[in-house]
């Protein structure tokens, strides 16, 4: 049989935040549970992701911080890297948007695109600040929603009211670099003309959507927007920080973030092919008709991966002798929320990857994700539920099974295989049983049904413990020793399909049963069969999964949510922060915040100017002369546009106001406080 051939992206990470719960849900390990099952098959499968490390946000941290993007993308690259390897993903690359051969890449569609005339070179009115010299993106700006008149709306869009709008409509709008207004000045940028590809585009996802099965929620998605009908899209932006326009005359453009990441799962593959010594490896996939290319996503991603990027590739195609595959399936996520709520970076609602799992292993994990995967609605994590997860399923079901087996052919046949012979129906039904869950559970992956096909591995453990529960070992094992012999063999072939089965889910515990079984797994397609022939010789057993005890779910929860408990530190940790007795001078309202004022404070001799998010429950004429501790050497960053030079200290009252804490005048200003 001809191998299958299949090329899996995963959506490539922002390198501006660590990734959290939500995003493994969505975009990640799903595709990991579809490359492992298709790996074990013996597909010739490849599994594409990495960094996006461009894009407006990038900057606005890096800015924030007082450093340059650079900074950022390496910190963020190098966490959710190591946080995806702790996770089991199993990546072939994990590459970077950063690396000159993803800048070559980009450039390359944008020259192939231009020399087709297929370009449109249009003028607009834009943001820019004088007093930076800088063509503001839409972040940059802040105003006052036309609409609803909510205050911190960007540019284009109010998160508050949902309006879209010009950004000329947007009052009072503000600069987030300097604060000062900005003015509208010309610019031009060059547009990719969607709106010539819509034809194609519809009878391409017809076509596929009706071979491959597309999910609901993706189609409907897409007969959204042709029916809007499909517009000219601006490819390039006014920005330092990107790959830069390929043109003489556009000096200070970069290509927008979208247009250039989503080629990042081709220059990822390019990368791969040179690290593998093999440069010409890339096209083997991508430029193969036989090619499956499935790309994974969360729902936000849906128009970029199944209208942009396809007719990116077709105008490619157009153009060039060299042809890409198109994306043969979408199975895109919805979300996952966190104790009922959105995960929010900015209202630290969540967890992220590598918090979770300094205090619990990634299967259990994986478990719990992948049988509550948002597949069609969004679901929720809850942490009671992952211990269930862990305790009543893992724990309980599959980890007992496998133990209590394991006991039992130390004990009565000296850790080997025992002979199963004279077999009765209900040994049969067993064998039968298990011969059928290797295509069940893989027709179900095929389909991205991942949810119904780990519900079905654990039911054949589940089948495997009734099994033992009524063939009653313990019980005959006085009586009828061959009988025993058998129930024991035929629930180690179990074990060894419950390895295999459970591989996509659980890699790390399934590498432990086979060390324990002292076999490797085969082909997909014969782990239903009897592998294990009669006196073969066991390893030694372990413990699988340890249950999770009350009290650590409760405490976490109580840290998660009401931000309690942190964990410990060492004392040189406290002594990094420097708070100081100072007092304020003056304090004024920064236009257009409500909750933001910018003070002026004495330190002891030295002033600074500090921007404190108390406008809500004191009055400016309030504040002046009143004493605060200041943490004095928090690193300078700007808020509404102003600088703010350190910080106060405040605690909430009961009524949910703000109490500024406040020494009295016996401490001199400028004096440490320890
Ligand atoms: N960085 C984007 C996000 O996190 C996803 C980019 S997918 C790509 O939403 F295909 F464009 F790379
Ligand atoms: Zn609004």
């Amino acid at each position: 049989m001809e191998r299958e051939k299949i090329l899996v992206t995963s959506a490539l990470p922002y390198a501006n935040g660590p990734i959290h719960l939500g995003h493994l849900s969505g975009a990640y390990l799903p595709a990991d549970i579809f490359v492992r099952y298709h790996r074990l098959k013996g597909s010739d499968v490849i599994y594409i992701c990495g960094s996006d490390e461009h894009g407006v946000p990038i900057t606005i941290t890096a800015d924030n911080e007082g450093v340059s993007p650079q900074v950022i993308i390496d910190r963020y690259h190098n966490m959710n890297k190591e946080a995806f390897e702790q996770f089991g993903m199993s990546f072939d690359i994990y590459s970077r948007t950063s690396y000159p051969i993803h800048h070559e890449t980009a450039q390359a569609f944008f020259k192939s695109f231009y020399e087709q005339g297929l370009l449109v070179e249009k003028k607009t009115m834009q943001f820019y600040d004088a007093k930076a010299k800088k063509f503001l993106p839409d972040r940059y700006v802040e105003g006052a929603c036309p609409k609803c008149g909510f205050e911190e709306a960007r540019s284009d869009e109010c998160e508050n009211c949902g309006a879209i709008y010009d950004p000329t409509e947007l009052v009072n709008p503000v600069s987030k670099i300097t604060g000062e207004k900005p003015e509208l000045k010309e610019t031009s940028h060059w547009y990719f003309p969607l709106g010539k590809f819509q034809k194609r585009l519809e009878a391409y996802i017809n076509e596929m959507s009706e071979k491959y099965g597309w999910k609901e929620n993706v189609l409907n998605y897409c007969r959204g927007w042709f029916k809007e009908g499909l517009k000219d899209r601006a490819v390039t932006r006014d920005l330092e920080w990107g790959v830069k326009v390929p043109l003489e005359n556009a000096a200070g453009k970069v290509l927008y973030v979208w247009f250039e990441a989503v080629l990042g799962y081709i220059s990822a593959t390019k990368k791969l092919s040179l690290e593998k010594n093999d440069p010409e490896m890339w096209r083997k996939y991508w430029q193969d008709s036989q090619t499956k290319y499935i790309a994974f996503i969360g729902k936000d991603n849906i128009v970029f991966h199944t209208i942009i990027f396809p007719a990116m590739l077709m105008a490619w195609n157009d153009g060039n002798p060299d042809k890409y595959v198109l994306p043969q399936n979408v199975p895109a996520n919805e979300f996952l929320n966190f104790e009922s709520k959105k995960f929010s970076k900015s209202r630290g609602w969540g967890i992220d990857v590598i918090d979770f799992l300094k205090r619990f292993p990634p299967d259990p994990l994986r478990y719990a994700l992948a049988s509550n995967l948002p597949e069609t609605k969004d679901t929720d994590f809850y942490l009671k539920e992952f211990q269930a997860k862990n305790n009543n399923e893992l724990a309980d079901i599959l980890g007992n099974f496998v133990n209590r087996t394991f006991i039992f052919a130390r004990k009565h046949f000296d850790n080997k295989v025992p002979k199963a012979a004279n077999l009765r129906d209900i040994d049969r039904e067993m064998l039968k049983l298990i011969s059928e869950y290797p295509a069940k559970v893989g027709a179900l992956i095929e389909k991205y049904k991942i949810r119904d096909a780990v519900l079905e591995m654990m039911n054949l453990a589940r089948a495997g413990n009734k099994y033992f529960n009524d063939s009653q070992p313990w019980k005959l094992v006085k009586t009828d020793k061959q009988a025993v012999a058998a129930t024991i063999n035929i629930s180690l072939q179990t074990i060894f399909t419950l390895a295999e089965i459970f591989e996509p889910v659980l890699p790390f515990t399934s590498q432990k049963i086979f060390k324990m079984l002292n076999a490797k797994p085969v082909n997909w397609l014969d782990a239903g069969k009897p592998q294990l022939n009669e006196n073969h010789q066991l390893g030694e057993a372990e413990i699988l999964f340890t249950k999770i005890e009350d009290e650590v779910i409760e405490k976490l929860y109580n840290e998660l949510t009401a931000g309690s408990q942190k964990p410990q530190i060492a004392y040189e940790d406290f002594d990094k922060i420097q708070l100081v007795a100072a007092k304020i001078l003056k304090a004024e309202k920064i236009k257009k915040s409500k909750k933001l004022l910018k003070l002026e404070a004495d330190l002891g001799g030295e002033k600074r100017q500090i921007v404190a998010g108390v406008a809500e429950s004191y009055k400016p004429e309030e504040l002046a002369g009143k004493r605060v501790i200041v943490v004095a050497n928090l690193k300078p960053a700007k808020l509404f546009g102003v600088e703010s030079q350190g910080m106060l200290l405040a605690a909430e009252t009961k009524d949910g106001k703000l109490e500024i804490i406040s020494p009295s005048e016996n401490v001199n200003l400028g004096t440490r406080i320890k």
